[in-house]
């Protein structure tokens, strides 16, 4: 793909199409809307006039004309942007995903994109390429025919009055976030016979090797001897032995405060049968996206060492499966993780929060000061908030909070759910320490959230459950149905935040 940025006026793009946003009410009789009725010939006018075109949000309208003089392009695509009040940084990049969508289909190879709208140059070029590379990802990978093969190649940045400098950053920076979504989505499309735990460790190292992290990958018996029998008690039922996958990043100069660690954990079932309490057929092959907040964390971390931030980040991924078998834990087991702690499992569907326990312990162990965990944890989060919004629960009110303003600006949705002694309550065995369930049918996400809570010991901690936000059960107009990426432009934020 072919990235370039203009700060002057669209004409000197040499691009077969161009895509700009509109807000709503807006009249094409001044601006850049004007230059550009001018180049249609006044198509564009009629359009408005006619109300075949408002400007709401998510609505395109194609114009075709001759190419005039210097201007190559012989169409206009009219991407509704909604209020402008509303519109920000990550809207500009809804608009760019949008306009790619609607072009790739009608052949168009090379594409100029007006995002408009007043943020710094930096943001929007970042948002608008990564908009651009994410748009174009598809679910179709195994097809050997009939895959969706056609692409826009080449994409050019027009910000009138932009630094040069500033549109070479935006789209360095843009680049790096959206091939890193599409490595997440595209671990988290893989299916669970190719995407092993072993895999899945193969993957991070090797990534790990291109960008220039320090990638570690625990085996079982180091697992076992670290003392980690939560974990091991979900692996123990699988033929495939369980990974630790754990990345690195420390920077050349650290700014940040000393003895500061931000850690990422991630949940890594790479294919979650419920086990001995096994999940009804129907639907189960969903489960191959249980690895999600593992994806993201490997993901988020392949950013962060291309990004290069000025502080250390931890990245640390219980990669394991999850299967029924003479081996398997059964409900009544009880296990110790490895920070001692004795716990009885009721469900061994509940597997995610048993493999995050000995993930957080390890994670602090390591000197984590900070621990941000994200998974595929609860059916009852997506009950609670659908798809629109990833649950998130801490035991830290700054984190959290700091974590949802990172998500707004990001143009990612975090719902806060409580947390408390009272709930903490709920899962209090009666032959061991915890039980790794609550009361049937009372507060399942935050059950979950308050198990892992019990391996955090002094660290600020924040869990994100992803189950609803991880994967799109209907494509966008600026994006496919499947993996979603959720949650890396957030963590971007947030460790650059601490710089
Ligand atoms: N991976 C699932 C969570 C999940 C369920 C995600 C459905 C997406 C859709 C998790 O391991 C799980 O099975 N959780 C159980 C917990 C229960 C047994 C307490 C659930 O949510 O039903
Ligand atoms: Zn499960
Ligand atoms: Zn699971």
């Amino acid at each position: 793909m072919k990235f370039q940025g203009i700060s002057g006026n669209f004409a000197e793009a040499g691009v077969e199409a161009l895509a700009v946003a509109v807000f709503k009410g807006e009249k094409p009789s001044a601006g850049v809307l004007k230059d550009l009725d001018k180049l249609t010939g006044g198509l564009m006018a009629e359009v408005f006039k006619a109300e075949e075109f408002k400007g709401d949000s998510g609505q395109t309208v194609l114009l075709r004309f001759a190419p005039k003089g210097a201007v190559k392009a012989s169409r206009l695509l009219l991407v509704g942007c909604g209020d402008a009040k509303d519109y920000k940084t990550s809207s500009a990049g809804n608009m760019c995903g949008t306009a790619t969508r609607y072009l790739r289909k009608r052949n168009v190879k090379s594409m100029a994109v007006m995002p408009r709208g007043d943020a710094d140059a930096v943001a929007t070029t970042q948002n608008v390429v990564q908009a651009f590379i994410t748009s174009q990802f598809e679910i179709d990978k195994y097809k050997t025919k009939d895959k969706i093969d056609k692409a826009v190649t080449s994409l050019t940045v027009c910000i009138d009055g932009a630094k040069p400098g500033d549109l070479k950053t935006g789209i360095a920076r843009g680049e790096a976030i959206g091939d890193s979504m599409n490595f997440t989505r595209d671990l988290a499309n893989e299916p669970p016979n190719i995407l092993t735990p072993t895999e899945m460790a193969n993957r991070a190292a090797k990534m790990a090797k291109e960008v220039g992290l320090k990638c570690e990958i625990l085996t079982e018996a180091q697992m076992t001897k670290m003392g980690m029998g939560s974990l091991m008690s979900v692996s123990i039922g699988s033929e495939q032995p369980a990974k630790m996958i754990v990345l690195r990043y420390t920077p050349a100069k650290s700014t940040g405060k000393k003895g500061e660690l931000l850690a990422l954990v991630g949940k890594g079932i790479t294919f979650d049968t419920g086990g001995i309490s096994l999940k009804p057929g129907e639907g189960m092959d969903a489960m191959k996206y249980d690895m999600s907040g593992g994806g993201t964390v490997i993901g988020a971390m392949r950013a962060i060492a291309l990004l290069k931030p000025s502080v250390p980040v931890l990245g640390i991924v219980a990669a394991v499966e999850n299967m029924p078998d003479g081996k398997a834990s059964r409900p009544s087991d009880v296990v110790h993780a490895m920070n001692g702690k004795s716990i009885e499992i009721l469900n061994t569907d509940a597997e995610g929060r048993l493999i995050l326990a000995d993930a957080v312990a390890y994670a602090e162990k390591q000197g984590a000061t900070r621990i941000v965990d994200m998974a595929t944890l609860t059916g009852a989060v997506i009950v609670a908030l659908g798809g629109h919004n990833t649950g998130i629960m801490g035991n830290d009110q700054g984190l959290v909070k700091e974590i949802i303003a990172c998500g707004k600006e990001a143009g990612e949705g975090f719902w806060q759910l409580p947390l408390g002694p009272e709930y903490s309550k709920d899962i209090r065995s009666d032959i061991a320490d915890i039980k790794n369930i609550g009361p049937r049918g009372k507060a399942g996400t935050i059950m979950g959230a308050v198990f892992i809570q019990e391996f955090v010991d002094k660290a600020k901690w924040a869990h994100l459950d992803i189950a609803g936000t991880a994967w799109l059960d209907s494509g966008k107009p600026h994006m496919a149905k499947g993996p979603s990426g959720v949650a890396i432009r957030t963590l971007i934020k947030l460790v650059e935040n601490s710089q």
